[in-house]
């Protein structure tokens, strides 16, 4: 009975944990862009009200040192997990690594995946693996490697382990030789890691929304970024710039169209190489994926986003939930949502 449901899940326990954005002090020689996947405290207050309207009073566990105690002292039943980690290549495992051991359910994907998503290069050889569509690429760890060996321009240079365009800066694309050593050795420099490099996709370009697991899991209407809502001279990628320098909350980019402007043909097939890649790489409950076209129109897959940004305020240009806007679902019935697929998952 419907009415059954909503008190079991009131009485259920549900934590949020997180990573706040931080001030970066001169002194730490930290890139700039050092916190651009953590949190602004208004987007974890909003993820908070929108499982407390549901669930009732949330329990708040910033991703930090004190979480495992905080997690076993509280042991909630199930919780929301939005934390990318700060530190290290597997920093997107932490958090689900703990909740395994204390044997806590927790949304989204396992730690092994959460790995080889931040990974791209990782992710790009199992998609390449099952036959999924991505891009020729080259992982860089030495500057003066040869790679116009092996790969053809334009190429994109990006680091190997970043998101929300991290390291992606409109001059990560490069069309010779120069450039091209010199943008990787950048990358090297300046993330400490290797660079990833991939041919350059020129096509139309979209994100996709995935929610649910199996045989319920749901595509939301896909966005398209409209590169032409760049100022002239602008390289057509979704930049560091186009992100987070160009595009403001007072100054908004008319950068998105949802749903996008797709034949039926072309729809289903970015739906379809999203939902595999979604199998490939053993995504759970939810997942933001990067899709482009070649040159003759075959969509890629860019990468995978298992831990999606959610900012809440339409202004500022979070794909994820302006998918869900379009699909007619609200802040709460988006958040929502992707508890209830973890939900059904364990079987709370
Ligand atoms: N091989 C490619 N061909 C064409 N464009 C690309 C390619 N790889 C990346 N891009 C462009 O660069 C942008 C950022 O790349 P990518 O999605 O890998 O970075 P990200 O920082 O992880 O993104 P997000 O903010 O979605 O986490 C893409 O949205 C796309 O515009
Ligand atoms: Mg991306």
């Amino acid at each position: 009975m419907p009415g059954n449901e909503t008190q079991l899940s009131r009485k259920m326990k549900v934590a949020l944990t997180y990573n706040l954005k931080k001030e970066i002090g001169e002194a730490e020689g930290l890139p700039e862009d050092f916190y651009a996947e953590c949190d602004d405290p208004e987007t974890v207050e909003a993820v908070r009200d929108a499982l407390r309207e549901r669930h009732g009073e949330v329990i708040m566990v910033e991703a930090d040192e004190d979480a495992f105690e905080k997690f076993r002292r509280e042991r909630p039943d199930i919780v929301f997990n939005m934390a990318e980690g700060v530190w290290g290549d597997s920093r997107e495992s932490q958090i689900p690594s703990i909740l395994e051991m204390l044997r806590i359910p927790y949304t989204g994907s396992n730690p092994l995946t959460l790995a080889m998503c931040l990974n791209k290069a990782r992710a790009k050889e199992i998609l390449s693996y099952y036959g999924i569509p991505t891009a020729r690429f080259i992982v860089a760890r030495d500057a003066s490697f040869e790679i116009e060996k092996y790969l053809s321009f334009p190429m994109i240079v990006k680091p190997m382990l970043e998101g929300s365009s991290k390291g992606i800066k409109n001059d990560s694309i490069v069309r010779d030789v120069p450039s091209l050593r010199k943008k990787v050795a950048e990358v090297l420099e300046e993330y400490a890691q290797p660079a990833l490099v991939e041919e350059y996709l020129e096509g139309r370009e979209f994100t996709v929304a995935l929610v649910g697991n199996g045989s319920s899991l749901k595509a939301l209407p896909i966005v398209e970024i409209n590169y032409s809502a760049l100022p002239a001279g602008v390289n057509p990628i979704y930049s560091y710039e186009a992100k987070w320098i160009l595009d403001t909350p007072d100054a908004p980019l008319d950068i998105f169209t949802c749903p996008a402007d797709l034949n039926a043909r072309l729809k289903s097939a970015i739906e379809a190489v999203s939902k595999d890649a979604f199998g490939a790489l053993d995504v759970r409950d939810w997942c933001r994926i990067d899709v482009r076209l070649d040159s003759m129109g075959t969509p890629h897959i860019i990468e995978l986003n298992p831990l999606p940004g959610i900012l809440k305020d339409p202004k500022c240009n979070s794909c994820f939930p302006k998918a869900a806007r379009a699909a007619g679902m609200s802040f709460t019935d988006m958040v929502n949502s992707v508890l209830d697929a973890a939900r059904q998952r364990y079987g709370i």
